[in-house]
């Protein structure tokens, strides 16, 4: 059988346009399907927020005409190189739907129904993504034997796959759709879908089509791609329940024959407490010594009590109900009353900054608050604390605990999706099941008396987290065991 060509299609990539977990997958994973494919390449919106000086040989491939809303409308397909990877890019451009602003900036969006900006974000986000998924079905026709596999990440691009799976011309092709995050689905009232791609209409079902709030774009793609995957195999099993599959567990439970679930791996060469440049006193497993000095720094730089036996707890996440910010908001006192200080990095919804600001006031010589998506203080975190706090509701992977076990802290997870797959206790972690804020205590204070009582014990679990193979190395054949199985299957 020949190699596949593949097209991944998405909303991020990193380092170009990043905001989570998302693009740190379609970053690093297409790199590791090199050598098990013919081409592939990332298809994703010329977002005005790519650094153009970080992309090379950029040059037109392809311009041509969509209708919105009976209106000619004109998209430009660029390539281009990137200065990171040697996987090459194709950036769809068009300034009133897709292109203007950041990756998920819907005010910026063209509402065709009013000629006006979106006035709510997810709406102009919603109507951003449905016209790329247009527009790369419409550049796949015309480009019909460029690619045999369309990989798609997320909502935003789910109803391109249900364009390319029903298209009589693309009778070849094959789709695949990830799910990185079942939450967001994109929903969409049905006159817009009228606007942007009747033909999508008919390809939902009665009882979503007459959804309240429309039908929504993840939809299609979990009922029309040739193969479903999501990012860990304990998530794709919690996903056939209705508590973590809510609307969607019946047509993944009737699709369970074509739903796989691959662990993520993480860019190994990026992250690398060794060499990372926003890691103050380089260090690996070798030199697990010189780690101490990262968080004598990190307390300094919070104005915390520097003090090398305190423990340190960090966390790095977005601040939604996903990432268990109730719970620890919640168990503030219960959480203050253990000997300990806590960093916590990440930005989001505006109770978990109030409470965690209050936290902050209450006990200065313990909670630490930095609110921003930052980069560099998080690796400050990942190098500076001695346990990693993950209490998430439902984790379809989670990069961050496999960012902190490589950077030496311990993580504390809750026992769902990837965390579960990735961290046993005892080993290289510690869980807990219940969610709730007495289970994550207790599961805090285990990790608190090993660190205090049994130095030897935590040095090894800081080892098997250090020396762990996190790269994508096996999730790449599965993927590619997968796409042959895939390119085999009749459509
Ligand atoms: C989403 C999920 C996270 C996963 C990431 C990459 O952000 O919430 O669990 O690790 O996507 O797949």
């Amino acid at each position: 059988m020949a190699a596949p060509r593949i097209v991944f299609a998405a909303a991020e990539i990193s380092p170009l346009a990043k905001t989570g977990g998302l693009g740190d997958v379609v970053g690093s994973l297409p790199t590791a399907l090199q050598p098990y494919c013919h081409t592939i390449t990332v298809a994703l919106p010329f977002h005005e927020e790519i650094p153009r000086q970080q992309l090379k040989q950029l040059k037109c491939l392809d311009r041509f005409e969509l209708v919105v809303n009976h209106k000619p409308i004109t998209v430009t397909v660029w390539q281009a190189r990137t200065i990171h990877s040697t996987v090459p890019l194709l950036l769809f451009k068009q300034d009133t739907y897709l292109s203007r602003g950041k990756v998920y900036d819907g005010l910026s969006v063209l509402n065709p129904l009013t000629g006006k900006l979106a006035t709510k974000d997810s709406l102009g986000q919603r109507l951003k993504y449905l016209f790329f998924s247009y527009a790369l079905h419409a550049y796949l026709r015309r480009h019909p034997r460029a690619f045999t596999i369309v990989h798609g990440h997320d909502f935003h691009v789910a109803p391109a796959l249900a364009l390319v799976h029903t298209d009589p011309a693309l009778q070849h092709m094959r789709t695949v759709i990830t799910i990185h995050n079942l939450r967001y689905t994109g929903s969409l009232l049905p006159h817009y879908w009228k606007l942007f791609q009747p033909s999508l209409i008919p390809l939902f079902d009665l009882t979503e089509a007459k959804r309240l709030y429309g039908p929504r774009m993840l939809w299609l793609g979990l009922r029309w791609a040739d193969a479903i995957t999501t990012v860990s195999p304990q998530y794709a099993k919690e996903i056939l329940t209705p508590q973590y599959g809510g609307d969607f567990a019946a047509l993944l439970q009737q699709r369970r024959q074509n739903l796989f679930g691959i662990i993520n791996g993480i860019d190994t060469a990026q992250f690398n407490p060794a060499t990372d440049p926003n890691v103050r006193h380089h260090f690996s497993w070798r030199t697990i010594q010189r780690r101490a000095d990262n968080k004598l720094l990190l307390q300094r730089e919070c104005g915390l009590p520097v003090d090398p036996t305190i423990p340190l707890v960090g966390m790095v996440a977005r601040l939604t109900v996903q990432k268990g910010f109730h719970l620890v908001i919640n168990a503030m006192k219960q959480l203050s009353a253990l000997p300990i200080q806590l960093v916590i990095c990440g930005t989001g919804r505006t109770e978990f900054m109030r409470g965690l600001h209050t936290a902050m006031q209450r006990y200065p010589k313990q909670w630490y608050f930095h609110d921003a998506f930052d980069t560099v203080f998080s690796q400050h975190v990942y190098a500076g604390s001695d346990i990693f706090l993950m209490p998430s509701r439902h984790e379809p992977c989670g990069l961050a605990q496999l960012i902190a076990m490589r950077y030496g802290s311990v993580p504390v997870v809750r026992s769902t999706g990837g965390l579960k797959d990735t961290v046993t206790e005892g080993d290289n972690g510690f869980l807990f099941n219940r969610y709730a804020s007495t289970t994550m205590l207790a599961g805090v204070q285990r990790a608190v008396k090993v660190y205090q009582t049994q130095p030897k014990q935590w040095q090894q679990l800081m080892r098997h987290g250090m020396t762990a193979d996190y790269t994508w190395k096996a999730s790449a054949k599965l993927y590619s065991d997968l796409y042959k199985r895939v390119l085999r299957s009749a459509n």
